[in-house]
């Protein structure tokens, strides 16, 4: 109440006519002050808006090596549904998909695949990541026939809470704006999964996946517009909201090329050779964007020798921290999808007394 007074007799003085030249002079230096002290507000206001909403992310980083390591299309599809699982599961909001290229690589593109290409292990796991992480009634829009897709419908479903069904009802879903347009406003129709297609206030090509505010108003019929919302807002309101998938060509650009304000400011590596600590002595501290990552065959020590950039180093050089765990395992070895389940279990409490401090 006290701020919008201000404002009103703020807004009074600015009208108030000067008296002569030389006020108008200062007067206009005056109310050009006023502006730049008004926008310069408004402006540290959304800067702080903007912090406030940097939600804390977790990311995992994985070898696309261990689909090459596959004996057959079945067992690789199955490979890559365990690891969407485990990304649902514990809430991971971005996964990276690592190769062992040298930097002179730039050009290749994981996304170009003709439809019956072999792709590489890396390539494919992009692909059934993204697929899975799709709400089911998105992805015939989304997704073209393609050879490695050919085994996913065996796979089970990541069940995440933006996969809502027909008969569901959230404050957001996510859609895919149609070809068509509505034919009273000529809006952009959207595809949020429902009896109906919703009408968005912005006019966008068609394909495009979108995130839908739905509001209160259940009633398809009314025809009001909805608005389309950044795909983030929902995870600024608490809910888990599905993971991004990123390529990135070896395990330095990992960290390089992360798409966060600031990079991942603690990065956790997993290995057998790692410090033994047990989950509830672990102090992880405070972050914004932490990182856990997962090796191949050979381990992260191998992916560290095969990188330009990072060859030479100590693993401890290389993660904030070095991490066992699964002390005494019983097997020789545990692979990377299991090591996936088993760290992020492992990792859950430490995680969440850091979100706390
Ligand atoms: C087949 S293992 C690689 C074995 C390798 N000697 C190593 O460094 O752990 C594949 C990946 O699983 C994870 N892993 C295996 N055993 C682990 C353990 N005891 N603790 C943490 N991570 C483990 C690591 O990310 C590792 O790179």
């Amino acid at each position: 109440m006290g701020k919008k007074r201000r404002t009103d007799s703020e807004a009074e003085t600015e009208v108030k006519e000067p008296q002569n030249d030389c006020e108008l002079i200062d007067g206009d230096a005056q109310k050009m002050k006023k502006k730049l002290r008004k926008k310069e507000k408004k402006r540290n206001i959304e800067k702080e808006d903007y912090e406030a909403k940097e939600i804390p992310t977790l990311s995992i980083a994985v070898p696309g090596s261990i689909i090459d390591n596959t004996q057959s299309y079945e067992l690789a599809t199955r490979l890559a549904g365990q690891i969407a699982r485990a990304a649902t599961i514990f809430r991971i909001n971005e996964v990276v998909i690592f190769d062992n290229k040298s930097n002179a690589d730039r050009d290749y593109n994981v996304a170009k695949s003709d439809s019956t290409d072999e792709e590489s292990g890396a390539a494919f796991l992009i692909r059934i990541l993204q697929y899975l992480e799709t709400p089911q009634y998105l992805r015939k829009a989304l997704f073209p026939r393609h050879n490695s897709l050919r085994f996913v419908g065996l796979l089970p479903p990541v069940d995440a809470p933006h996969h809502l069904r027909k008969h569901e009802w959230g404050p957001y879903r996510e859609g895919v704006t149609v070809k068509e347009k509505d034919s009273n406003s000529g809006g952009t129709l959207v595809d949020v999964g429902l009896s109906k297609h919703v009408i968005v206030d912005q006019e966008l090509e068609p394909q495009r996946r979108v995130t839908v505010a739905m509001g209160a108003n259940r009633n398809l019929d009314s025809d009001l517009p909805h608005q389309i919302v950044s795909s983030s807002k929902p995870r600024e309101e608490g809910q888990y909201w599905g993971y991004q998938v990123r390529y990135a060509h070896n395990l330095s650009s990992v960290f390089k090329d992360c798409t966060y304000k600031g990079g991942y400011d603690h990065i956790i590596g997993t290995s057998e050779h790692g410090q033994i600590i047990k989950s509830s002595d672990l102090k992880i501290p405070s972050f914004r964007h932490l990182l856990i990552a997962f090796g191949g065959l050979a381990g992260l020590e191998e992916c560290i020798e095969e990188d330009d950039r990072l060859k030479g180093k100590n693993a401890g050089d290389v993660f904030h921290s070095y991490l066992n765990t699964c002390p005494h395992q019983g097997s020789r070895t545990i692979r990377t999808e299991e090591a996936i389940f088993i760290s992020l279990q492992y990792l859950q409490e430490p995680i969440s007394r850091a979100l706390q401090s």
